[in-house]
């Protein structure tokens, strides 16, 4: 098993680190957390448990932040050509979450048919909608075209040289025009785990500046009569501090953008650089690098590399999905079966289970992802007790938090909640041992309601056909 990484054994109380907790959440006077104006308490009771609950004044505020610091630092007053941003629904999308972020002002970037179709069931504009993809299927470079009444979504990011020849396959099928623009791989590698470091050499997302295959890419795309190359892409990873190896890859781009106009004569309109702003996941996270100085960074960037390359100023995004929603949600869990484990050199560990685990959250199991947890039914008080918080499934690494020190008086029925949960959390989720996934509740102003509404049992029956479907 993975060793448990380093961190703060403490669960910091709202008050405490607001960054790691939904924005509304408070401790309440007989003890119990609330967020969004509802108990915890009284949610597990409604909704049972394991639940996500998601805070949605917090949601509109950071997709509001995220909108317009990037319109404001790449204003063209401040001789810039715009800037904007869209959510990452990988981080978690149902028609609510789709509906607050571009309510706020961003778009929606997309990596599969089902992403887009949720999107644009959702009512969002298609003239604000991307589709990512490394093996894009037909039926998604189809559905991408077909929105909008024909009109098609804004960008399509090309991750491969055959991919040029498939979408224009698709749109010259329609007689369509299709904007793309060329996810590139510029060698930098950041990210908070292997995993979700995305734009190295060797990994599968992109094209590379350095081998000749992202100019490659570039010139079949104008080549070709039904693609319009919009613009130029660069993801770096996710989890990532501070902002040295999001301008180091901005100066990728730019130089590249600049390379295009002197060998191809094209100087094309937009940019993207990618999502990848990290959050606090423990008390021992610093406290995230704001959507504020990002953006600064980035435009500083860009302005730079610009000029040095005597090049225009270009449209600037991001793609930001875990700073958008990360901290918004927090996970209740109900206590079950505490067990006080003899460790070599005799220390004691508790082992304290819940009644969800690895399908509903996989990052510790995956990447070894810290967490915290704290009481959320009462006040802890006390003496603490070192625990390691454990799932219910059939799999020693089902681990929950790897190490918190919570009340020794700890107990079944207790309730748990884990902050932070909001992004890749009810995304990655499964039905592991055949558990129902979790439904999300959204909370503002004192009301609940469901966003996702848990699976039930008979949701699972019905995947299966079982063995009358011969007859
Ligand atoms: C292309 C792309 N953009 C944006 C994101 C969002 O990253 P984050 O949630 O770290 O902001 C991802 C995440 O994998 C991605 O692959």
């Amino acid at each position: 098993m993975t060793e448990a990484p380093a961190g703060s054994l403490v669960c910091p109380e709202p008050e405490a680190r607001p960054d790691l907790w939904p924005w509304t959440t408070r401790r309440d006077e007989d003890g119990a957390l609330s967020v969004g104006g509802l108990s915890l308490a009284k949610i597990a009771r409604d909704c049972a448990t394991p639940v996500f609950v998601l805070d949605r004044a917090d949601l509109r505020g950071r997709a509001r932040v995220w909108a317009t610091t990037m319109a404001e630092e790449f204003w063209d007053g401040y001789g810039m050509a715009g800037g904007d941003a869209f959510y990452a629904a990988k981080a978690l999308l149902c028609a609510d979450v789709a509906d607050v972020v571009t309510g706020e002002g961003m778009g929606v970037d997309t990596a599969s048919l089902g992403e887009l179709a949720i999107t644009l069931r959702a009512g969002v504009d298609p003239g604000r909608v991307g589709l990512h993809g490394n093996n894009k299927r037909d039926a998604e470079i189809e559905l991408a075209l077909e929105a909008g009444e024909g009109a098609g979504i804004m960008r399509i990011f090309i991750d491969s040289l055959p991919e040029v020849a498939q979408v224009e396959r698709i749109a010259a099928g329609r007689g369509a025009t299709v904007h793309v623009m060329v996810r590139l791989k510029t060698g930098i590698h950041a990210g908070g785990n292997e995993y979700i470091a995305t734009s190295h050499e060797d990994q599968k997302f992109g094209v590379s500046v350095a081998d000749g295959s992202a100019m490659d890419v570039v010139r079949a795309i104008l080549a070709s009569p039904h693609l319009e190359l919009l613009g130029f892409h660069n993801h770096i990873g996710s989890q990532i501090e501070g902002t040295q190896a999001f301008e180091a890859a901005a100066r990728i781009v730019v130089d590249f953008r600049a390379r295009v106009r002197d060998e191809c004569g094209v100087e094309v309109p937009e940019i993207d650089l990618g999502g990848g702003t990290g959050i606090a996941y423990t008390g021992a996270d610093p406290v995230p690098t704001s959507a504020a100085e990002v953006a600064r960074a980035l435009a500083a960037a860009v302005r730079n590399e610009c000029e040095a390359t005597r090049t225009s100023i270009p449209h600037v995004s991001v793609e930001p999905g875990r700073a958008v929603v990360g901290p918004t949600t927090v996970t209740l869990y109900r206590v079950g079966a505490i067990k006080d484990v003899t460790l070599e050199g005799g220390a004691v560990r508790r082992y304290v289970a819940v009644d969800g685990g690895m399908s509903d959250n996989i990052r510790p199991a995956l990447y070894g992802a810290d967490y915290t947890a704290t009481l959320a039914n009462r006040a802890p008080s006390g003496s603490v007790q070192r625990c390691r918080v454990v799932g219910k499934h059939c799999e020693s690494g089902d681990i929950v938090v790897w190490d918190v020190d919570l009340p020794s008086d700890i107990r079944a029925d207790d309730l748990l909640a884990v902050p932070a949960t909001g992004a890749y959390g009810w995304s990655m989720s499964s039905n592991y041992n055949m558990l129902t996934r979790p439904g999300i509740v959204a909370v503002e102003d004192a009301n609940a309601r469901w966003i996702v509404r848990p699976q039930t049992l008979a949701d699972l029956m019905d995947l299966d056909p079982g063995l009358d479907a011969e007859d």
